[in-house]
């Protein structure tokens, strides 16, 4: 017969917290994004959990970490772009990192961090013609679904974007890279900082005043997607060095355009400067055969293989190492910026 309920003997307490408990940070990454991932994890000085992936031979996508993850603060760094040597689109690395949340939220980690320097879908952010959709909410939805607390991201297309999420959204830039880069090495010259549309005025202004140089504007179109055409510049670069400052690099047909303009407006030499350099189609074929002097992107995207020279990549692992270790011990992460992330 069962004991009356009063009789039970509970279980002796747990004894409060075990003596050394901490919190843990763990940090692991997608396919898109190893070897950021790895960078940002030796800087931390830790090693990145395995998150076991691997691709079905029908192309279905796998994700098991190879040890607990229960009751850590858990970073997946992964961007949304497909990569070449993994053999992954962008729509298969988007669909890790959703795994590789789900399954940590279901793993029970206390919070599961995005950590998605580059936002993919994000130029698809408002309906520009009838019956499309707004991608860049939707893949905010997917993210939220599948159980993120918080993301790290950079730079994106528009701040916008953060409005689509209802859970935090760290946005950092990746401008003070750039901005240091372009001083010890252009800082001789007679600059102009040029925004290649009106979209990137804001943040072309405060590149300017990081540089201690004028800047100018461009008027572009797209008479279609993919296509894009300059018009004319808005200031003056007559005799000057241009850095042309842009969020994105993608088919390469605005730099190209741009710096076309510039330099037929009497510009001396062009460079560019971006955070993402997604190289897409035959970027690099037509990037190297016009007439930019020197392209400056990030590693918020990996090159795929057979870059030209004239593109150099920066890597944003400092940033986002500071980024994490203060979102992990619930510091300021503006302060990083000295509170000037919010530049677009
Ligand atoms: C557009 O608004 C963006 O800021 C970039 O200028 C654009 O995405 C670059 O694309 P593409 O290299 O294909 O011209």
């Amino acid at each position: 017969m069962s004991k009356p309920l009063e009789t039970v003997t509970a279980p002796a307490p747990a004894t409060s917290i075990p003596a050394g408990y901490e919190k843990r940070l763990m940090i692991t990454a997608g396919r898109a994004s190893r070897e950021l991932g790895a960078k940002i994890a030796d800087r931390l000085g830790l090693a990145l959990t395995d998150a076991g992936l691997k691709t079905f031979s029908d192309g279905e996508v796998y994700c098991r970490y190879a040890e607990s993850i229960r009751g850590a603060d858990l970073f997946i760094v992964q961007s949304v772009c497909g990569s070449q040597r993994e053999g992954l689109t962008v729509n298969d690395a988007l669909m890790e990192l959703l795994l590789m949340v789900h399954a940590a939220k279901h793993a029970s980690a206390h919070r599961v961090i995005a950590v998605t320097p580059w936002y993919g879908y994000s130029r698809q952010d408002k309906k520009s013609a009838p019956r499309e959709p707004i991608s860049a909410r939707l893949v905010a939805e997917l993210l939220e679904v599948a159980g993120i607390d918080r993301l790290v991201t950079m730079d994106l297309h528009a701040g916008q974007l953060q409005g689509f999420f209802s859970k935090t959204v760290d946005h950092m830039t990746a401008m003070p890279i750039l901005t240091q880069f372009v001083e010890d090495r252009l800082g001789d010259e007679e600059l102009a900082i040029l925004a290649p549309d009106a979209g990137r005025v804001k943040l072309v202004r405060n590149f300017a005043r990081k540089v201690g140089a004028p800047y100018a504007l461009m008027e572009k179109e797209r008479p279609a997607q993919g296509v894009a055409e300059i018009g004319r510049v808005i200031g003056d670069v007559k005799d000057k060095t241009a850095v042309i400052v842009d969020d994105i690099i993608a088919t390469g047909g605005t730099l190209n355009a741009a710096a076309q303009t510039v330099l037929d407006e009497g510009a001396t030499k062009v460079y560019a400067v971006a955070t993402h350099g997604l190289f897409s189609g035959n970027a690099y074929e037509i990037l190297s055969e016009g007439p930019l002097s020197g392209i400056v992107v990030t590693d918020t995207i990996p090159l795929h293989e057979g870059a030209p020279d004239i593109i150099r990549q920066l890597t944003c692992a400092d940033i986002l190492e500071d980024s994490i270790r203060r979102i992990f011990t619930d510091d300021s992460v503006s302060e990083i910026f000295a509170g000037e992330n919010q530049l677009f």
